[in-house]
């Protein structure tokens, strides 16, 4: 039973609590996704207005596209491995009309892993599940096991073993002191020698790839014009990671959230860096707390970068971004950096979205400008 005293003081907590914002104004169909999204946007918009498919549905629906590309190395099929060359995935779903949430970390050998997270979520009483058993768990539910290592992903991991030196210049994966004069060379030079075989622009990539191992994933928001929301994360995680390394793409809190009641969260970048700040989590109760989706994201990225006491050369040496959209329509993407530079070209951070079925890539709000 309620006492006297404790309803006085539940009420005025409730009086205190920010209020939910308002639904989605107009019945706007919005969905938000990090750069690799456009088409992934533009499925979930499309799935949600034409053929009234459930938030989570249509964003999952979207970001298996990336899942399935054996393009995008960042996601599913064709992610980058760890260390020993063996891809690993996490994924997150949740669902704001329901509030439940499930994830997967670090299994292997399911293309889809955004799915099996949803199966979580709905046939057990758990919310993550790692490793083996999530494997056991996806093929006890049907899915196929299958090599999720393409031939490109495979020869860029390769490279990067062999672009590794001790303090000698040695490495075991690459030629010894017998070979022929100039085998030896420092890696940039033995590349093309190495792999005549291949594109100079596979070479660059995947010299790119050696040097600066990316955390890619796929993050996709989605509302309908009821206001329900939901949210699904989904990557292969850092490349050459440890094994078992576990980002933050399956933490629901860091990789996503969704409230409801104010409005959801994503990320992609170094997941390291997002759950010390349990960032997606943050983002959704700034706007709880009545923040604009950019400021919610700004004010995320400065407690990371708070964590470096603000030191731009740290910063400097990963990237961050969230993605946010609140109940009532307003949305954003903000990242740590304003881009990167590649090959001399500056990229600014992008991310992708589709109000109502008008998809398109918008500027990413940043903390922080990257010199050439
Ligand atoms: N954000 C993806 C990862 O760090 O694994």
């Amino acid at each position: 039973m309620i006492s006297r005293r404790n309803w006085f003081l539940s009420s005025a907590a409730l009086a205190a609590a920010p209020q939910a914002t308002a639904q989605s104004p107009g019945g706007r169909f919005i969905s938000i996704a990090s750069s690799n999204g456009l088409r992934a946007v533009t499925l979930a918009v499309t799935l949600m207005k034409q053929r009234n498919y459930d938030t989570l549905d249509a964003a999952i629906s979207g970001v298996n596209i990336q899942e399935e590309d054996p393009e995008d190395n960042s996601v599913g099929y064709g992610g980058l491995p760890n260390e020993e060359g063996i891809v690993e995935l996490d994924a997150s779903v949740m669902h704001g009309p329901t509030r439940r949430a499930g994830s997967v970390a670090s299994i292997r050998g399911i293309k889809t892993p955004s799915k099996v997270a949803k199966l979580v979520m709905e046939r057990t009483d758990h919310i993550m599940l790692a490793g083996e058993g999530a494997l056991r768990f996806a093929k006890a539910h049907g899915f196929q096991e299958e090599e999720l290592l393409t031939e490109k992903s495979r020869k860029a991991w390769l490279l990067w073993k062999e672009s590794l030196r001790d303090p000698r210049g040695h490495n075991n994966w690459g030629p010894g002191l017998d070979a022929p004069a100039g085998a030896d060379n420092p890696p940039r030079a033995w590349l093309r020698q190495r792999y005549p075989g291949e594109s100079p622009e596979f070479l660059d990539w995947a010299w790119e790839m050696a040097m600066h191992p990316i955390t890619g994933t796929i993050n996709c928001l989605a509302l309908n014009g009821k206001g329900e929301m939901s949210g699904v994360t989904t990557t292969s995680g850092l490349a050459w990671k440890l094994p078992g390394r576990v980002g933050d793409s399956p933490i629901i809190g860091a990789g996503l959230f969704v409230d409801q009641d104010h409005g959801a969260a994503g990320s992609t970048g170094r997941g390291e860096e997002n759950i010390r700040v349990a960032g997606a989590h943050t983002v959704v109760e700034n706007m709880r707390h009545g923040m604009s989706a950019k400021d919610a994201v700004l004010d995320c990225l400065k407690r990371v970068a708070r964590n470096y006491n603000n030191d731009p050369a740290k910063l400097g040496r990963f990237d961050l971004n969230f993605y946010a959209l609140r109940k009532d329509g307003d949305f954003a993407g903000g990242s740590l950096w304003n881009g990167s530079y590649s090959r001399g070209q500056f990229q600014p951070r992008r991310f992708a979205v589709s109000v109502d079925g008008n998809a398109r890539m918008e500027n990413c709000v940043h903390l922080l400008e990257r010199k050439a």
